[in-house]
């Protein structure tokens, strides 16, 4: 509620009136599901309690002034006929790319004033870009009555990341910010974005989430995501697939027996076995056998570290140190080179586990990780 204030406060302040309302979108963590998303697979990510906060009014002028409370700078003012991909490198290209990929799919976007600020830490693979973007094409599409769905802002956002910010990024940290709900963690099927809300509420069940942020900063920047997705499109064009979802698990072992890149068998190998833990942990999720899920989300760090090869050693080492000091499992989560792991653990070892990753990073000369209790909230809403 203080932060809704807030950031009228600031709008007014900023603007001289006030905002026509205030929007929110969450990021999010990924349950399990990882590097399936641009693979056409199945995730299963649930949304944070830590938010993107947008107080916005329209403009009928041509004009889109963007300002946030935690970058230092003042506003920017773009013209919206001067938007155009990858001619920004600050972070005013996400909430700008919204509005290119709304005006260029033929919405009618006139221009607005946006002041933002957001609690989603940046660069720790928790979607805080995801956030930003989904927090605008939500109140644009109230305030200029698009009448466009969850799902279909999640994939405009989609494309004004990968067009107009330029990372080649998948769909699910958009469709999570705006589609998830409390106390649920979303099944998500990639490939035509069908949605399952499964129940997720671990507290009920004596148990807990928790984030460790390697503070280890990941970008999608640097090429290595694009490589992975190569190699993927690289495996499912040899295998004669539209994408590697549709290679089976059952027939897995004959897929890779037709590769001979070695690079490419241990992409395909991590995404046809992901997939399948997916659907794993949604059925033991279904069935009320919680706990079972937990060295599933383990099987799949291993399988991110030795096959898709996106860990890095305080990512492994969050997850030797949980899974040997009694955590049900861990994981890294998000696209990976930094950011954060997720622990399952039940609700009484928490502290000890806390202190046994805190020790054990500054035991290797790391710094001192960020670690908070994640608890299943809300997607994207307008807050006042
Ligand atoms: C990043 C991307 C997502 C997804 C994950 C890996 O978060 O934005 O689309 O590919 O990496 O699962």
């Amino acid at each position: 509620m203080a932060a809704q204030h807030q950031v009228r406060e600031a709008f007014v302040a900023l603007y001289g009136a006030e905002p026509d309302g205030v929007w929110a979108a969450p990021g999010r963590v990924n349950l399990i599901g990882e590097h399936t998303d641009y693979n056409d697979g199945f995730v299963m990510p649930f949304a944070l309690p830590h938010e993107a906060l947008a107080a916005v009014s329209r403009r009928d002028d041509g004009i889109l002034r963007l300002h946030s409370a935690d970058i230092e700078g003042g506003v920017a003012e773009l013209r919206l006929d001067d938007l155009a991909p990858e001619t920004d490198e600050a972070w005013t290209s996400y909430p700008a790319g919204v509005v290119w990929a709304l005006r260029e799919a033929g919405h009618p976007v006139t221009g607005a004033d946006i002041h933002l600020t957001s609690t989603v830490p940046s660069g720790a693979g928790l979607s805080s870009s995801a956030a930003l973007e989904v927090v605008v094409a939500l109140a644009l599409n109230d305030l200029y009555d698009l009448g466009l769905q969850r799902w279909q802002l999640a994939r405009l956002c989609q494309r004004a990341e990968n067009v107009y910010v330029g990372a080649p990024t998948g769909i699910m940290d958009q469709t999570a910010s705006a589609c998830c709900e409390a106390g649920h963690a979303l099944f998500l099927d990639t490939r035509d974005l069908a949605q399952k809300q499964i129940p997720f509420d671990l507290a009920a069940e004596g148990m807990r989430l928790l984030v460790v942020d390697t503070r280890v900063k990941h970008a999608h920047s640097n090429g290595e995501y694009g490589k992975r997705r190569a190699g993927c499109e690289k495996g499912a064009a040899l295998l004669g697939v539209d994408a590697l979802r549709d290679v089976p698990y059952a027939d897995l072992d004959a897929a890779l027996a037709r590769l001979d890149d070695e690079e490419v068998r241990r992409l395909v190998r991590h995404v046809v076995t992901e997939d399948e833990r997916v659907e794993r942990v949604v059925a033991l999720l279904e069935s009320g056998d919680t706990r079972a899920i937990g060295p599933v989300l383990t099987e799949g760090h291993a399988s991110l570290r030795d096959d898709f090869r996106v860990s890095c050693p305080e990512l492994d080492l969050v997850v030797s140190t949980a899974v040997a000091a009694g955590a049900l499992g861990a994981r890294m989560t998000g696209g990976g080179f930094g950011g954060s792991a997720i622990v399952l653990a039940e609700a009484a070892d928490v502290d000890t586990l806390t202190k046994a990753i805190e020790e054990a990073f500054a035991a290797a000369g790391h710094t001192a990780p960020r670690v908070f209790e994640a608890v299943p909230s809300a997607g994207a809403r307008r807050v006042s």
